[in-house]
């Protein structure tokens, strides 16, 4: 048995945190049609009872109201962080306040506290894991494959838990079925792109409050996420260059007519550099030697690997606290280089940081909510491995939403219909 303790067990003053907590997932929710809708039909039907849910996500309001839809649906929920800075103590002590949930998040957690907290909810053997970055899947095939038989499924958030599990996938080493829900049109059209890139950009303005206007901004990676901090930063009148290594993205970034250069280049001339790759070594030791005096460096990638911090730290001379959230670490030269949240997802891991739009992630946690129902009433159809989710999982959300929004839209006729499902029609 773990010993790691709720956060209810962690907090000085509890109830004040409870209370907050509250008034900010009663907001998130109030902006959330589609989680209003999901937790009616779960309230309702209770389509998830007798399963046992271990997560480790983000903790903080949006997805307080996923955790707790996933309780009302009936299962038992245990819940920690997948980052040890984007816990909002608040809304873990609010989510660990109901009956059918424990949640052990709390921020700023060293290495071990982080990884004795997964053991907690492992505690719980979960029929289902819920994760945003695998590690909940990797604790449970690494050192608990007893409880791998009891399994029903799991379901991944973000591009890189869904790499990592492809990975694991390829090797044969992945003991049951995941589904991709990053790789959904419902989630990463609008979380990846619009999500990351608004929240991103805000987080830094908000973090230092410097403009955008004029700066040229480098954007390491132009996929989902690099496409939206990138179009997000042209919106606030900044000069974009990206970076890339795959070349058909090299050449779509160029083709919106972005600058498109080596790493090398582009570090002479940025004056702000946001990576999104999900890669390790994107800006390092060869960069930050020809950086400009006071550049700002951020990552919205899911680990803190993408700006080499060991090599800074080793270049450099002096470092201090420049503001809340800005660590500055001072070359011999006398230039200074300015890391925003510790080279963490800024979006989530900045002192003020408040991740995605609400709209947004009720996108994302729709359908992760459904993909859920799906494994508890589908799960023995999906073989080990990694899945994609049904495409009309995926549409349902979409039709919530747009109904949430008033919006209309046409539906294919018979004839267009057989139309487009018949090879015979030609010229
Ligand atoms: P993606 O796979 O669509 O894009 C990554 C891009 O980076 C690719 O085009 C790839 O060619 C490029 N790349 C890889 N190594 C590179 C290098 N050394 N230099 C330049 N470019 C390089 O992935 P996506 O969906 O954009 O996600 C990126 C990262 O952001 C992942 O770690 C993901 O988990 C994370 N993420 C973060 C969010 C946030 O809230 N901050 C939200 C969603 C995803």
């Amino acid at each position: 048995m773990a010993d790691y303790p709720p956060i209810s067990e962690q907090l000085d003053d509890l109830e004040s945190a409870r209370v907050e907590g509250h008034r900010k997932m009663d907001w998130a929710r109030q902006h959330m049609p589609i989680m209003t809708t999901i937790q009616e039909e779960f309230v309702a039907d209770k389509p998830l009872s007798g399963q046992r849910i271990g997560m480790a996500m983000h903790v903080e309001a949006k997805t307080a109201v996923l955790v707790e839809t996933l309780a009302e649906g009936g299962a038992e929920v245990a819940v920690t962080g997948c980052n040890p800075l984007s816990t909002h103590d608040d809304v873990s002590a609010a989510l660990d306040e109901h009956p059918n949930i424990t949640c052990y998040a709390k921020r700023g957690v060293d290495d071990e506290g982080y990884y004795e907290a997964i053991e907690s909810v492992i505690d719980l053997e979960p029929t289902i894991t819920v994760d945003d970055g695998m590690d909940m899947v990797a604790a449970i095939h690494e050192d608990h494959p007893e409880l791998i038989e009891t399994v029903v499924g799991g379901c991944e958030e973000t591009t890189t838990g869904v790499h990592r599990l492809r990975a694991m996938d390829a090797d044969g080493a992945l003991d049951y079925p995941v589904f991709a829900v990053n790789d959904t049109p419902m989630k990463r059209l609008f979380d990846n792109v619009h999500g990351t890139g608004e929240s991103s950009l805000a987080t830094i303005a908000m973090t230092t409050n410097l403009s955008w206007a004029g700066k040229n901004v480098v954007v390491g990676g132009y996929g989902y996420c690099g496409k939206g901090v990138a179009k997000k930063a042209a919106g606030q009148n900044a000069n974009v260059i990206v970076t890339e290594v795959e070349p058909r993205r090299a050449l779509e970034a160029h083709m919106e007519g972005y600058d498109v250069m080596p790493m090398a280049e582009a570090a002479e001339v940025g004056d702000v550099f946001i990576t999104t790759t999900g890669n390790r070594d994107v800006i390092t030791g060869e960069h930050f030697e020809v950086m400009k005096d006071g550049v700002l460096l951020a990552n919205a990638g899911h680990f803190d690997v993408e700006v080499n911090l060991n090599e800074l730290a080793d270049l450099a001379v002096a470092e201090r606290d420049a503001r809340d959230g800005v660590h500055e670490y001072e070359m011999k030269d006398g230039r200074r280089l300015n890391v925003i949240a510790e080279g963490r997802l800024v979006n989530l891991a900045a002192p003020i940081a408040l991740g995605h739009p609400v709209e947004v992630m009720d996108q994302s946690f729709g359908v992760q909510s459904v993909c859920v129902r799906e494994m508890v009433e589908n799960g023995e159809q999906y073989d080990a491995g990694v899945h994609d989710v049904p495409d009309e999982l995926d549409k349902e959300i979409a039709e919530i939403k747009l109904d949430a929004d008033g919006v209309e839209f046409d539906s294919l006729t018979d004839e267009q219909e057989e139309y487009l499902g018949s090879w015979q029609h030609g010229t």
